[in-house]
């Protein structure tokens, strides 16, 4: 078992696999700065897991607090979640996103390098592919330029953890490319928890159901797809959480860079999405459609078979699933976490 830094671990994807890694009987340490976490989702994961975490409470564009962590801790490995993620507002302000993404993600790589700790499992995502690549994706087809400012962001710290591996072989680096998370622990204590307005689609559908927003708009009605809206691969957060667990103790075992797909495979429809949500829970989405969003693409899902071969890991839960537990979390925290 080992002692694992996780970045980002406040947030909805770090909240979770913090969970899994406390079951897997790992020692956990959290380092984020709460701008998009919630120090309640921490006490509750604790909760969970029936067991402790350590959290400290600091901003990975900070080398001193970054080095102090790692001299107060013996750490073995660093799961990286921390970083902003909300696509249109990369546009707005992109050296806010170059800041604490690009910039963030260097200094902590220069203090795990001071630090003696190579092995990383880093959060990367499908946009990494850019707009030419054909569905479904595989890990080694060329990537190309995202068409916004986020997605330039995870392209180009994939790119410099490439070149860091090929220059130095203690580097041990696991990049999971994220399809489309959604869902939340069965137990309805922990979920996506977003500020403002969701950007997302599977927040926006859970605060129409609970009243909060009047309706969906539907992005898009026209595309060639099977029916006309965009399709995407979702995948539940729990399931997501577990390949971080299975990349880390991979890592912990193999040199150099590795990319992974986490997605199911299968492309569901926003429709389908909707219709299904209201079938799974009982409850109406009013809805409507509206103009396409700029820079969404028709379709796009994963070709999960590496994960499946090399990691040994495959999603548990249905499409069903995902929808109920979204549901469970949205109506028993109908504000969050506040
Ligand atoms: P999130 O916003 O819920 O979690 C990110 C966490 O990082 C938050 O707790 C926030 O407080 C923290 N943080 C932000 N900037 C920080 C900084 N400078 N220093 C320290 N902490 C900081 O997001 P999430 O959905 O859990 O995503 C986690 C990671 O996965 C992100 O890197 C995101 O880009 C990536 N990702 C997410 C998705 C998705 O759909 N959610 C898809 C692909 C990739
Ligand atoms: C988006 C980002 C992607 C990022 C991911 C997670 C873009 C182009 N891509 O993916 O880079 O990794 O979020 O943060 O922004 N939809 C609606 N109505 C809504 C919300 C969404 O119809 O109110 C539709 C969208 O048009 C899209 C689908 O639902 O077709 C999924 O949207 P979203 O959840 O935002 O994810 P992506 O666009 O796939």
């Amino acid at each position: 078992m080992a002692n694992i830094l996780v970045t980002g671990g406040a947030g909805y994807i770090g909240s979770h696999t913090c969970l899994e890694l406390l079951n897997a009987g790992h020692e956990v340490i959290v380092f984020d700065n709460l701008s998009n976490g919630s120090g309640e989702s921490l006490r509750r994961v604790e909760k969970l897991a029936n067991n402790s975490l350590d959290f400290v409470q600091g901003d990975i564009r900070c080398q001193d607090e970054l080095d102090r962590v790692f001299q107060n801790y013996q750490i073995d490995a660093v799961i990286h979640f921390a970083g902003l993620k909300a696509v249109g507002e990369s546009q707005q302000i992109p050296l806010t996103y170059f800041d604490h993404n690009i910039a963030g993600s260097i200094q902590l790589f220069k203090s795990m390098q001071k630090a003696g700790v190579f092995s990383l499992v880093f959060s990367s995502s499908a946009t990494v592919y850019g707009e030419l690549n054909p569905s479904p994706y595989q890990e080694d087809m060329p990537l190309s330029l995202p068409n916004n400012n986020y997605g330039y962001t995870k392209l180009v710290i994939e790119q410099m953890l490439e070149k860091m591996a090929l220059a130095d072989a203690r580097w041990s680096i696991a990049l999971l490319r994220y399809f489309n998370p959604v869902g939340a622990h069965k137990s309805g204590q922990i979920g996506e928890d977003p500020r403002g307005i969701p950007n997302n689609l599977m927040p926006y559908v859970t605060q129409v159901a609970i009243g909060r927003r009047e309706k969906l708009s539907i992005f898009g009605h026209d595309y060639p797809t099977k029916d006309g809206t965009c399709e995407r691969d979702f995948i539940h957060v729990v399931d997501l959480a577990k390949a971080h667990v299975l990349a880390l103790s991979n890592r912990l075992n193999n040199q150099g860079c590795r990319a992974w797909n986490i997605g199911t495979g299968a492309p569901i429809s926003v429709l389908q999405i909707k219709e299904t949500f209201e079938k799974v829970n009982g409850v109406q989405i009013p809805t409507e459609f509206a103009e396409r969003r700029s820079g969404d693409l028709p379709a796009f899902y994963a070709d999960a078979s590496r994960a499946k071969n090399e990691l040994g890991w495959q999603p548990q839960y249905t499409l069903e699933d995902m929808l109920a537990d979204s549901w469970n979390w949205q109506k028993h925290n109908p504000n969050g976490f506040s």
